[in-house]
């Protein structure tokens, strides 16, 4: 089979599946209660995608060229049974599975999440120090409980473990070192994450960010760090290693060095929207052919007629005119 590329040349090879759209936290600069409040309309049930017609896609989207699927939110292990859908799509062949999550509910479910066939997984966790992540979750939630999971996980073989810290100038720049500190020589890989505009109902300025550089030589001023090369094209994170090998981070500058030129992800929202760019205000209805009667090759033709004419690179377009344009929620499309 020739392999499917976009009009820029980008072949399809990560897939994101959201399975929910509501989740347990609020981080400020993803589901401000503001917005996100007890009247908020999540999806119905009914609109979600079930487990059969997720990896009837993801055995679809294998079939065109997809190696890695992540399991992303909303709050991924809120959705129920969640370790029956690894079970299903840990059985669709030549898949890397891996999933993103907050870990509130990690210590519970890590060793079922393991057992049911996950490979990897990545906790989101913006700072050790307890007082500035209760407040950036905004629920008040302790940081002892996420590092609980972190623990469970790796204890289960999850691995690597990965943490996503987001980083916001002033909120919390000053646990990039004490995080560095603490996870070095763990085996934990720290993925430092510019803040970005995602969504239009964070507030995003770009003074609110701290640029991957400065991450970096933060942190090398105190542990000398070498860049480690990419280990594929498309690859999101720069890497480096510590030079006393205890270990390597990544910073993720989607702000200031869009990567949209390599961008090989596509992503599917728990109501069965395929879109192909995190920005991307409009989504494909996936889900409308799934419960129609496509045949499974129709709906290969169908996703691949959609990737074929894929040219969206608006991180490399941001401008002062992209940046009012509508966008979906990262809450919804799952980062
Ligand atoms: C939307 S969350 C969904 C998965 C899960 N709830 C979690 O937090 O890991 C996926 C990732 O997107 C990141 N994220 C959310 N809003 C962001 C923003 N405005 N800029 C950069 N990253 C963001 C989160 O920190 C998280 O690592
Ligand atoms: S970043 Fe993840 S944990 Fe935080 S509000 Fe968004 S979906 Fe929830």
């Amino acid at each position: 089979m020739e392999r499917l590329v976009d009009r820029l040349g980008r072949p399809i090879r990560d897939l994101r599946i959201s399975v929910t759209d509501r989740c347990n936290f609020r981080c400020v600069y993803c589901m401000p209660k503001e917005v996100f409040g007890r009247d908020y309309p999540f999806l119905p049930r009914a609109e979600l995608l079930t487990f059969e017609e997720i990896e009837r896609l993801a055995r679809t989207f294998a079939g065109l060229g997809v190696e890695k699927i992540r399991i992303t939110g909303g709050e991924a292990l809120l959705r129920r049974d969640l370790d029956t859908l690894i079970g299903m799509l840990a059985a669709v062949p030549g898949v890397d599975l891996t999933l993103t999550t907050n870990g509130a509910l990690l210590a519970r479910k890590a060793q079922a999440l393991k057992d049911a066939g996950l490979d990897r997984i990545t906790v989101s966790l913006d700072s050790l120090d307890d007082e500035t992540f209760r407040a950036m979750n905004d629920v008040d939630f302790p940081v002892e409980r996420v590092l609980a999971g972190i623990d469970v996980a790796l204890a289960a073989g999850l691995d690597p473990v990965k943490v996503n810290v987001v980083v916001k100038r002033d909120v919390n720049e000053d646990g990039i070192l004490p995080m560095a500190r603490a996870f070095r020589g763990t085996g934990v890989v720290l993925r430092f994450i510019e803040y970005m505009d995602v969504g239009h109902t964070n507030g995003w300025r770009l003074d609110d960010v701290v640029p991957a550089d400065e991450i970096v030589a933060m942190i090398a001023a105190e542990h000398p760090l070498e860049p480690l090369e990419a280990q594929y094209r498309g690859e999101v994170a720069n890497r480096w290693r510590y030079a006393d090998g205890s270990g390597e981070i990544g910073v993720i500058a989607s702000v200031t060095r869009p990567f949209c030129g390599d961008c090989t992800r596509a992503r599917l929202s728990a109501d069965g929207k395929l879109h192909t760019c995190l920005f991307a205000t409009r989504g494909h209805d996936l889900r409308a052919l799934v419960r129609g009667d496509a045949s499974d090759a129709e709906l290969s033709e169908a996703i691949a007629g959609i990737w074929a004419v894929r040219d969206d690179r608006y991180s490399e377009l941001r401008t002062a005119e992209t940046a009012d344009l509508p966008k979906v929620e990262m809450s919804y499309i799952g980062g």
